[in-house]
């Protein structure tokens, strides 16, 4: 990956040029980057980027690397809830690099599609992957969760990757997660204050019928199902992941 990052080719042609000489200045980035990578730095921040729902975003640090994991979540809303709504609004609360809005943007051309993060580094990278890859097609928001919508903005559709580690959780101090801005992984506690802040604040954006989908960790999603149903959520239901582990959770607002 490195070495088609540096010559900028693909990985067939560096199989058919095996024996190709190589000039200087590639040989020392490529081993700048190699130093990096060995110093812990994430392959995604090296390259500038990392495919999602087959579109490649760029990232770099200061902003989540994109994870398999919320393929889950995007394929899902498009398949199973944006089906029922005629032009869907859908808000997605901490966009990062962007790629749950701009995925479903991509897929749902007749969705409007809101997006808010409260760290600017985050919402530059958005900003940025929304212009290349869907014109900038997309409302960008900065501000504490719901705090950066008008009071009175009204969604079909909520969907949120949230900081939802623990602040003890080992992993933090582990493999990427280390390079990654903290603020993108934990909420600092628990790992269920934010994924609250969403489910108790949804009943007031979503319109009738509307629905809230997140994603949670490994162990959160019975936490999250209860924390939905008692602010007067439905069909309330979790799905799994490829690892079979429930990994979002879901349902929809009846008023
Ligand atoms: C787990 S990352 C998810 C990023 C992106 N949605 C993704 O799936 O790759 C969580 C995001 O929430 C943002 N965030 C953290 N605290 C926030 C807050 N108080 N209000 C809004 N966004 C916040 C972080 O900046 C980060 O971009």
């Amino acid at each position: 990956m490195l070495w088609s990052h540096v010559l900028g080719v693909q990985r067939a042609w560096l199989i058919a040029h095996d024996r190709d000489p190589i000039a200087a200045a590639d040989w020392d980035q490529y081993h700048t980057l190699q130093a990096q990578r060995h110093e812990g730095v994430p392959m995604a921040y090296l390259l500038g980027w990392r495919e999602f729902m087959g579109h490649r975003f760029e990232v770099g640090p200061g902003v989540l690397i994109p994870r398999p994991e919320t393929e889950v979540l995007v394929s899902h809303v498009l398949e199973q809830v944006l089906p029922r709504f005629e032009q869907p609004r859908i808000l997605d609360l901490g966009t990062g690099s962007g790629i749950v809005a701009i995925s479903l943007a991509l897929a749902c051309p007749r969705a409007t599609v809101v997006a808010t993060d409260v760290c600017p580094t985050a919402l530059s990278w958005a900003t940025k992957n929304a212009r290349t890859l869907c014109d900038g097609n997309i409302e960008i928001l900065q501000g504490n969760w719901y705090d950066a919508l008008l009071a009175h903005d009204t969604f079909d559709v909520i969907v949120s990757n949230p900081p939802y580690i623990a602040a003890d959780d080992v992993h933090l101090a582990q493999g990427d997660l280390r390079a990654e801005p903290g603020k993108a992984l934990t909420d600092g506690h628990d790992g269920l204050q934010f994924l609250q802040t969403i489910i108790t604040g949804a009943p007031h954006f979503l319109r009738p019928l509307g629905a809230l989908w997140v994603e949670h960790g490994w162990n959160q999603h019975q936490a999250v199902r209860e924390l939905m149903l008692k602010e007067g959520f439905s069909e309330v239901h979790s799905i799994n992941d490829l690892a079979s582990i429930p990994r979002i959770s879901g349902g929809i607002i009846n008023f």
